[in-house]
């Protein structure tokens, strides 16, 4: 794991911003296209909101998310909602290159469906999570096990409502060239120091080739300097 220090959530933002932008033109010019699974929660929607502002060969960009809570799809508490008010919705993605879960049919059927999604789109290029402040990441909870062989996996109660979600598996959501982290505020912080001990966190479970990295600002680090 790596760990960049920034100075605040707009930091983190802005630096998380600038990663992406830099994976996508690498992964475009090598690959002709970038594959992204976005995070969701509140954390990156700022990063979303100053991508949606940035140059970039949109119509190269393949998004797939790394978690849907199980509500109706046009639920404003969905994250493939939140992301297209931030970002998707601004910029010229086109429309059969962005993958929704389709988690409005039920997790299981939804993890089926998905599965099949996800199939042959691996290795992402990029990978984006949240931490939770139990340590989880997309909706992979502490305490909840899942078949090490399962792509995509229903989640049922989720201590983060809503309780029935889908989420890609740790293995899935690691078979990326590149997995960054945002982490920011004080709530984050003994989530961060248990994953600093070692603590088996799902967050922690998350590790490809490539080092992941937690951009985290002062707030959720804890202490003045790394
Ligand atoms: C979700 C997310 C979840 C989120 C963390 C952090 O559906 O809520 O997938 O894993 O990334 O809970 O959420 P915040 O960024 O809102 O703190």
């Amino acid at each position: 794991m790596s760990w960049t220090l920034c100075a605040n959530a707009d930091a983190v933002a802005q630096a998380a911003c600038a990663r992406i932008l830099h994976a996508a033109q690498l992964a475009i010019s090598d690959r002709g296209s970038f594959k992204i699974v976005l995070a969701g929660g509140t954390t990156p929607l700022l990063c979303y909101r100053l991508l949606s502002a940035a140059a970039s060969d949109w119509g190269k960009w393949h998004v797939y998310f790394g978690d849907e809570r199980c509500l109706p799809p046009s639920d404003s508490q969905r994250n493939s909602m939140q992301a297209a008010a931030a970002l998707l919705d601004r910029v010229a993605i086109p429309a059969d290159q962005v993958h929704p879960i389709p988690a409005e049919l039920g997790a299981a059927p939804a993890a089926r469906s998905y599965t099949a999604t996800i199939t042959g789109a691996t290795p992402f290029d990029l990978v984006l999570l949240g931490l939770g402040e139990d340590g989880h990441t997309a909706s992979l909870f502490p305490g909840h096990t899942h078949p090490e062989a399962a792509i995509v996996v229903p989640v049922y109660q989720a201590p983060k409502p809503p309780s029935e979600r889908v989420s890609l598996n740790f293995s899935t959501l690691s078979n990326s060239r590149q997995i960054l982290f945002l982490v920011a505020g004080e709530s984050k912080k003994s989530a961060v120091a248990s994953w600093r001990r070692g603590d088996p966190l799902p967050a922690a479970a998350v590790r490809s080739q490539a080092t992941p990295e937690v951009l985290i600002d002062r707030s959720a680090w804890g202490e003045r300097r790394l």
